[in-house]
C-alpha cells in the first residue's frame, strides 16, 4: 500500500515515538486500575494508492490514514475517553482536527491556533472524551483543500449509551474526485478558478473511497446509514426514490426524527445525517440513490439491490428516537446577538449591491466593501476572496473577529451577501439553527456545519461553553484557503490575573 515516497525515520522521530510508547503503557496501566474506558489508536497520515474508480482503470495515489481510503473507522462508546497517536508519514505538517467532537481547545487540531503542526516524521497525541454520541469524522486542518482533497479524512463514530435498534448499522463516507480519464488526480489543487466559484467540485464520486455499483439489501431490512459528506466542494441532495429516508440525527446530534422536505437529504461538506431506511421492494429489485442537488446534473450514485430472500414481511415498528447529548440549552430571549455577513466570490459585488438596499443590519460591514470595490479586486488578484465581515483571513494565525463571553447564550446571525452555497462550520460548539431568511425552523436542529443558501440569512443558538480560540469557516475547503475563516474566542469578559487566556500548546 505506502509507496517509496514515506521518509525515513529520523532519529528525533523515533525518540519521539519511544516516549509516546512508553507514555502509553503508563497510561494504560493507570487506567486499567482506575477506569476502564480510555481507547488506544495511532493514526498515519501517509501515501498511499487506493481503487477509486472500477477496474480496467488503474489505481490513483491519494494521500491517506494507515494506508487505507477512507482511513479506518474509529468506534468508541459515549463517554468513553480516547488517545489517538497521529503519526506524519507525509513530507509536509499535518494535523487532525476530530470534525464535531467537542474536544477541549487544545486538541482541536488547527495548527497555529492551537497546537504546532506536526512536522514530517513526527507524532502528536490527542486525548479526549467523546461526550456526544453520533457521527463524527476527522481530517487534517493543515492545508485542508489538498490534504483532505487527496484522501486524508476517516469516520469516528460515538455509539450511543443505548443504541436504538436496526438491523445494520452502516457508515457511507461521501467524496469526490477530479480525476484524469487514466484516473490519476488532477493536480490543479488550490486554483484561483475553484476558490471564486464553488470549490473544487470534481467528476467521480465515492462511497466509501471506491465509486460504487450497488449495495446490497433485504426486503423488511431496518438500516441505520450514517451519511458523511468529506468532499472538498460538492453538495449532495440523495433522492432515495420510493424509501422513504427518516433523518434522526444531523451532525451527530439527534433531532425530531422525519423525513426531509421532498424526500431530500442535502449535505454539504463537512455535514451528516444518521437515517433510517426500512427497505420495502419486493426480493429482485433495484432501487437508485440519485443525487439531485445540482440543477440538471442528476446522476446514480448507488442502487440497492434486494437479495432473494427477505428479511421479513413488514417493515419493524422500533423507535426511532436517539437520547439527546448533553448540550447546554440556549436562552434565545436573553442571548447576546452578534451579526456575521459573508461577501465576495464571483458576482460577490452584484449581491452585495443588491441586498444593501435590502438590509439594514449588514449594511456596515458590506458598506465598506462596496466603498473600496477597486481593492476589492485587487485582494482577489491575491488570492484574498470570501471575507467575513469584511476581513478575509490568511493563514490560522489571526485575532478572533469576535469575543463571545464564557457561559452566556449568543446568537450568531449570518447573511449570506454572496452568489454561491456556504457550509459554515464552527469548531468546539453545536449550535442550534434557529431561523431562516426570518422563519423559525422547524425543528431547530442542532448542527456543527450549516449550509447557507446563496442571499440567505441564518441564526443560529448556542451556549458559549467551551472555553478557546475556535475556528469558524466555510468547509468548502477552497473558500476556506480564499479567506473565508475567522476565530471566534470564547473567554471571560475580565480575565483574571495569572488564569491561562487561551490555550496554545
Ligand atoms: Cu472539518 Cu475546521 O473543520
Ligand atoms: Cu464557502
Amino acid at each position: 500500500m505506502s509507496n517509496l515516497r514515506i521518509p525515513t525515520l529520523t532519529r528525533r522521530a523515533f525518540i519521539a515515538s519511544a516516549t509516546a510508547v512508553s507514555a502509553g503503557a503508563m497510561f494504560t496501566l493507570e487506567s486499567n486500575a482506575r477506569a476502564a474506558s480510555v481507547r488506544e489508536f495511532r493514526l498515519r497520515a501517509g501515501f498511499g494508492r487506493a481503487q477509486i474508480t472500477p477496474e480496467p482503470h488503474g489505481d490513483t495515489a491519494v494521500w491517506c490514514y494507515d494506508g487505507s481510503l477512507p482511513g479506518p473507522e474509529i468506534r468508541v462508546r459515549q463517554k468513553e475517553r480516547l488517545r489517538i497517536v497521529v503519526e506524519n508519514a507525509l513530507d509536509e505538517e499535518t494535523t487532525a482536527h476530530w470534525h464535531g467532537v467537542r474536544v477541549p481547545n487544545a486538541m482541536d487540531g488547527v495548527p497555529h491556533l492551537t497546537q504546532a503542526p506536526i512536522p514530517p516524521g513526527e507524532t502528536f497525541t490527542y486525548a479526549f472524551e467523546a461526550v456526544d454520541a453520533g457521527t463524527f469524522w476527522y481530517h487534517p486542518h493543515q492545508r485542508s483543500f489538498e490534504q483532505v482533497g487527496r484522501g486524508l479524512y476517516g469516520p469516528l463514530v460515538v455509539e450511543e449509551a443505548e443504541p436504538i435498534r436496526v438491523d445494520r448499522d452502516v457508515t457511507w463516507m461521501l467524496s469526490d474526485w477530479r480525476l484524469t480519464e487514466t484516473a490519476e488526480m488532477r493536480e490543479d489543487f488550490g486554483n484561483l478558478h475553484d476558490a471564486m466559484h464553488n470549490g473544487r467540485v470534481g467528476n467521480t464520486v465515492t462511497i466509501n473511497g471506491r465509486v460504487p455499483d450497488y449495495f446490497p439489501v433485504r426486503k423488511g431490512e431496518r438500516i441505520r446509514l450514517r451519511l458523511i459528506n468529506a468532499a472538498n466542494a460538492r453538495i449532495f441532495g440523495l433522492d432515495f426514490a420510493d424509501l422513504d429516508p427518516v433523518v434522526i440525527a444531523f451532525d451527530g446530534q439527534p433531532v425530531e426524527p422525519h423525513v426531509p422536505e421532498g424526500g431530500l437529504v442535502v449535505l454539504g461538506p463537512a455535514m451528516r445525517a444518521d437515517i433510517i431506511l426500512d427497505m420495502t421492494a419486493d426480493a429482485g429489485n433495484r432501487t437508485s440513490v440519485v443525487d439531485r442537488f445540482y440543477e440538471g446534473l442528476a446522476y446514480r450514485l448507488v442502487d440497492f439491490v434486494y437479495d432473494d430472500q427477505p428479511l421479513r414481511k413488514t417493515v419493524p415498528d422500533w423507535p426511532l428516537v436517539l437520547a439527546a447529548n448533553p448540550l447546554p440549552e440556549p436562552d434565545v430571549a436573553s442571548a447576546i446577538r452578534h451579526e456575521v455577513t459573508f461577501n465576495g466570490g464571483m458576482m460577490g459585488a452584484m449581491v452585495m449591491q443588491e441586498m444593501g438596499d435590502m438590509d439594514e443590519g449588514s449594511s456596515g460591514a458590506m458598506g465598506n466593501m462596496t466603498g473600496g470595490m477597486g481593492s476589492m479586486t485587487d485582494m482577489m488578484h491575491s488570492g484574498k476572496i470570501w471575507f467575513i465581515n469584511g476581513v478575509a483571513a490568511e493563514g490560522h494565525i489571526m485575532d478572533p473577529m469576535l469575543t463571545l463571553t464564557r457561559g452566556k447564550s449568543h446568537v450568531v446571525a449570518m447573511t449570506n451577501a454572496t452568489a454561491w452555497h456556504h457550509p459554515m462550520h464552527l469548531h468546539g460548539h453545536s449550535f442550534r439553527v434557529i431561523s431562516r431568511n426570518g422563519q423559525p425552523t422547524r425543528y431547530r436542529e442542532w448542527q456543527d456545519t450549516v449550509l447557507m443558501a446563496p442571499r440567505e440569512r441564518v441564526e443560529i443558538a448556542f451556549v458559549a461553553d467551551n472555553p478557546g480560540n475556535w475556528m469558524f469557516h466555510c468547509h468548502i475547503l477552497e473558500h476556506q484557503a480564499a479567506g473565508m475563516m475567522g476565530v471566534f474566542r470564547v473567554a471571560r469578559p475580565h480575565p483574571l490575573k495569572g488564569e491561562p487566556k487561551c490555550e496554545r500548546s
